[in-house]
This record gives C-alpha cells, structure tokens and sequence, in this order.
C-alpha cells in the first residue's frame, strides 16, 4: 500500500510508523486509519520485526485526535461505525503479539491518546499534553478512552479527566501512572531504543505471551489465568524455551531464534 498519511520506516528489528498530518496536528481521518491498519498487520507478518514504534510528525503534536472536520455532519449510525472502526484498530494495536511503545512527541488528546493507551509502552515527551476534551465538543471518547483511561489511572481520576476534559502535562500523567517515562524531546527516541533494546534482549515468544496474559485480565470473555496457563504450556513446545533453559544451565546468556 502507497501511504499518504503516515511514514513506515523499519530500522533493523523496529517498524516506526508515523502519523503524519502535521498540518492538523496528526488528527486521525478515516485515510488514516486505513494505512494504519495496513501497517499494523505488515508488523504482525513480517518476522523480522520485533517491536513497533508510534509516534506523530513535527514537534508539536503526537495526534490531537479524530479529525473533528470529518465527523461534524456524521449521523448517529455513522458516529456508531466510527467508533466500532476506531476500537476495533487500536485492540489490533493491543493485541500486537510483539511489543507496541508509543512515543508520545506533543498533544496526546482524545483518538490521540486512546491510539496511545492502546500501545503497551507509554514514553513522553517533556512538552506532551494530555486528555480526553471530547466533552467540550459535546461528545463522549469513541476509540475505548472510557475503557483504557480506566484501567490505567483507576476510575477516580479518569472520571475527573474524562467528566472536565481537562488537559494535564507530562509529570502529571507520569504521576498519574499514564505514561511510563517522561524525557526531554531530545532524548525521545534514544529512550524508547533503550527499552527496546532490553526488550530485543528476551524470548519474543514469550514476550507475545505475556501480552496475551496481560490482556486476557481485561477482557471480560477470557479467563485470564486459564490463559496464562495456556500461554505458559505453549512455551515448552518453542525453541526459545529450549534456548533460554539451555543458556541458564551453560551459564550463557541466550540467543533467542523468536520461535
Ligand atoms: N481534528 C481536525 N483538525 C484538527 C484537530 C482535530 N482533532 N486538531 C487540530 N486540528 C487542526 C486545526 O483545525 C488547525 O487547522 P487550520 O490551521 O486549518 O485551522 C491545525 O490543526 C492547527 O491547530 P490549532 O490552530 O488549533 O493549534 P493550536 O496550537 O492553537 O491548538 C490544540 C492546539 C489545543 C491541540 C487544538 O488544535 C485542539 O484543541 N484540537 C482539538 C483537540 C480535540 O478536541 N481532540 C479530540 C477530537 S474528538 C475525538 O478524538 C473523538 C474520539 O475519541 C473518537
């Protein structure tokens, strides 16, 4: 697929997507969503990625949400089908088998900041904004901010942050357990490699099981200790648990082949 509203770049193990309509802030249209999908699912088939990058264009903004030009006239049904659209991207997002960290470079807000809450690595900038403001255009999060705000910062502070629509700064949202690191900007990249490079480090089989696990606790037709059962049960069966247990017992350190 030719991409007009994001930038693909793979960097050795690393897919970095850029969102990439710095003239309206990122703002997430339906083009967009297309060739992210698209982008998404070419991390999911290529073997030889082994982590996944997200971050906006320019200095100023990660994505400051749906495009609200697009969806000003939308009726109730389409309103509905954006959404279910939305939600259903941002859960391939989450349900990446390979690790998804968000570079959070400017405004995070509304689809902005659910795209990053859908990863699972938040690293922000020290200029980053967030917030849910759709209430200020009359309108409840529609890519699952209720849900994912929720499960990150407890339903106290989400509801405060979800109900003013208020936008609170990098430190506050550290504080707020929202992202994981804050850095200057300078400093974005170099830190989302070094996460990565210790995660490039384990078995990426059971890195995607623990993903799977993690997940499984939110989600409510899943049985999250049955499946981390399952997920531990599937290991044994992979050559990077042969690997992993061969390098402890030889005192090494492993070389994973990743399957
Ligand atoms: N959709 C469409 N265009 C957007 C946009 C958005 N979400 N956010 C910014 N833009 C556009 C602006 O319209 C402007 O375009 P023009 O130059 O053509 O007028 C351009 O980006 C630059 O923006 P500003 O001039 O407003 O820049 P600023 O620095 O003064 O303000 C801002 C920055 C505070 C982020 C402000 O742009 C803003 O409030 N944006 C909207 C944020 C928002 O409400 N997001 C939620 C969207 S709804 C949603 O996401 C629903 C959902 O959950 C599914």
């Amino acid at each position: 697929m030719n991409y007009e509203n994001i930038i693909v770049e793979i960097n050795g193990p690393v897919q970095k997507i850029i969102i990439n309509r710095p003239k309206q802030l990122n703002a997430l249209n339906k083009a967009t969503f297309v060739e992210l999908e698209d982008a998404i699912n070419l991390a999911y088939n290529n073997f030889d990625v082994k982590g996944v990058l997200i971050t906006g264009s320019g200095d100023k903004s990660f994505v400051a949400g749906a495009d609200i030009k697009e969806f000003a006239d939308f009726t109730p049904e389409q309103g509905e089908e954006l959404s279910l659209n939305g939600q259903r991207i941002f859960k391939l997002i989450e349900n990446c088998p390979k690790p998804v960290i968000a570079a959070v470079n400017g405004f995070a807000l509304g689809g902005g900041l659910e795209l990053a809450m859908s990863c699972h690595i938040r690293v922000a900038s020290d200029n980053a904004r967030f917030g849910q403001p759709e209430v200020s255009l009359g309108v409840t999060p529609g890519y699952a901010g209720t849900q994912r705000l929720t499960q990150l910062i407890g339903k106290a502070k989400s509801l405060e942050l979800l109900m003013t629509g208020e936008m609170i700064k990098a430190d506050k949202a550290l504080d707020l357990g929202l992202v994981n690191y804050v850095v200057s900007q300078d400093e974005l990249e170099n830190k989302v490699n070094d996460i990565f490079n210790k995660l490039f480090k384990q078995s990426p089989v059971a890195i995607a099981g623990v993903i799977a696990c993690v997940n499984a606790f939110y989600d409510y037709d899943k049985d999250g200790f049955a499946t981390e059962a399952k997920e531990f049960g599937k290991c044994f069966a992979t050559e990077d648990f042969k690997e992993g247990t061969t390098a402890f017992m030889e005192k090494r350190k492993a070389n994973f082949p990743g399957k």
